[in-house]
């Protein structure tokens, strides 16, 4: 049986089942439940400390609110979206104090509000994965600190570096993902219970009740805003687009250095699959997915903005799609990254492949060249000399490790470089 909606009172006909099938929007928010039950806890707060409620319906109120807070099974089919449901549930238990908890707020600020605790929680589910992985990375490097293996441009062997600053280099990304995930924190942490449908209420409840209740550091600046604003989930989605653009690229890389023809790396047998019919096979199918996963992301982050262009404030039906963009996003980015954690913790580098690699006189060139700088010949004069000697096929004398440890500079690949990296990664990635 449908519930009645809300708004029966002004419209009490229903709605025609196609308007209905397409509105009603609990399969798609009824995951709010618990973060709806806080919002209203808190409003109840509120509403107390401003004299709408008195002390003991307040009390009453939170008592069932909590009883009902792990029982999203109470939703029923009929109820338009997660918030009736629960005033829906509160009054069928409480009559007419139930009916008393929408005073001074719509759904408007309450979807606003249970989105934004849903998102903190999210998001640091998020940055606590990222920061997983930049630990694994820092870890792994600490130990091939002084491993060779060509460093590549074009996908062509270029000059030789160490295996640890190449996944430093990596974690370097996913520090400044780090940034991005908590700069979206930071937007989602204000309240903006209070504001109601767009215009406040009459009923004189301090905003900053609720706030503090539900934890967060701040309010609502504008009523209007605070209903219309849905950054907090671009910023996050974006923040999830790039980390896992970056986690692509190493999940690209690893299924490269997996293969026959590299044989850098084998995967750790827990992280690997098999052919249904192949027996011989062993799959990266877990970097493959985390590779894939991006197209997600990208995804709610342009569906999401396209929604939001030209919507004019305050609040629209349209924002109703945002959860349906955003909702599976962070769960599978936090999956990607713990996944992609416990890969590159267990998987084996083949060093003596990658050394033999880097051993390639070829990869010298560079440093041939720098040598005959020193000497005073111009640097075009050098590296054409030297080009030349490589077109005859003649090989360069000098060896790869001893390069790799000239290039001492901060930020560079000697041994030294990559373990003053790791200590700063390690910082970066501290809670
Ligand atoms: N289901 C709606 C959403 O998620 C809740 C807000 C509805 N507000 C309204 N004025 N119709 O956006």
């Amino acid at each position: 049986m449908k519930a009645k909606p809300t708004w029966a009172g002004r419209l009490p006909g229903g709605l025609a089942s196609e308007a209905w099938n397409f509105l009603h929007s609990l399969p798609h928010d009824r995951f709010l439940w618990p973060y709806d039950i806080d919002g209203t806890s808190a409003h109840v707060k509120g509403l107390a400390a401003a004299g709408v409620l008195t002390k003991t319906e307040a009390a009453k109120l939170a008592r069932e609110l909590k009883a009902i807070r792990d029982k999203p099974e109470l939703v029923d089919e009929g109820d338009e979206d997660v918030h009736s449901a629960i005033e829906r549930v509160l009054t069928e238990r409480l009559g007419d104090l139930g009916a008393k908890v929408h005073a001074g707020r719509s759904r408007n600020d309450q979807v606003a509000t249970a989105l934004r605790l849903w998102a903190r929680e999210q998001i640091s589910l998020v940055r606590a994965a990222v920061a997983g992985l930049v630990g694994a990375l820092a870890d792994r490097a600490e130990e091939t600190a002084t491993v060779l293996v060509p460093g590549y441009t074009h996908m062509q062997r270029a000059q030789p570096v160490t295996l640890g600053h190449w996944l430093c280099a990596h974690a370097w990304a996913f520090v400044r993902d780090l940034d991005r995930v908590d700069a979206a924190y930071e937007n989602a942490d204000s309240s903006p219970l209070g504001a109601g449908a767009l215009a406040t209420s009459t009923l004189g409840i301090d905003p900053k009740v609720a706030a503090t209740e539900l934890g967060f550091s701040r309010v609502f600046d504008n009523s209007i805003d605070a209903v219309s604003d849905r950054d907090f989930l671009l910023d996050a989605a974006y923040g999830c687009s790039t980390a896992l653009t970056h986690l692509s690229r190493l999940a690209e890389e690893i299924v490269l250095w997996s293969t026959t023809e590299f044989g850098f790396v084998r995967l750790p047998d827990d992280y690997a699959t098999g052919s249904s019919m192949m027996p011989q096979k062993k799959n990266p199918d877990v970097a493959e997915l985390a590779r894939g996963t991006t197209g997600i992301a990208v995804g709610a982050l342009t569906g999401l903005l396209v929604t939001m262009k030209s919507l004019p404030l305050a609040y629209d039906r349209d924002l109703q799609t945002d959860k349906q963009h955003l909702r599976e996003v962070l769960a599978v980015t936090a999956g990607a990254f713990a996944a992609m954690s416990g890969l590159m913790r267990g998987i084996t580098f083949v060093t003596e492949r990658m050394e033999d690699a880097a051993g390639d006189a070829g990869l010298l060139a560079t440093d041939a060249a720098e040598d005959l700088v020193r000497k005073g010949v111009p640097f075009r004069e050098a590296h054409s000399r030297i080009a030349t000697s490589v077109r005859e096929g003649k090989t360069v004398d000098l060896n790869a490790k001893s390069s790799v440890a000239q290039r001492s500079a901060s930020g560079g690949p000697s041994p030294a470089s990559v373990r003053a990296q790791v200590r700063k990664l390690r910082r970066k990635a501290a809670p």
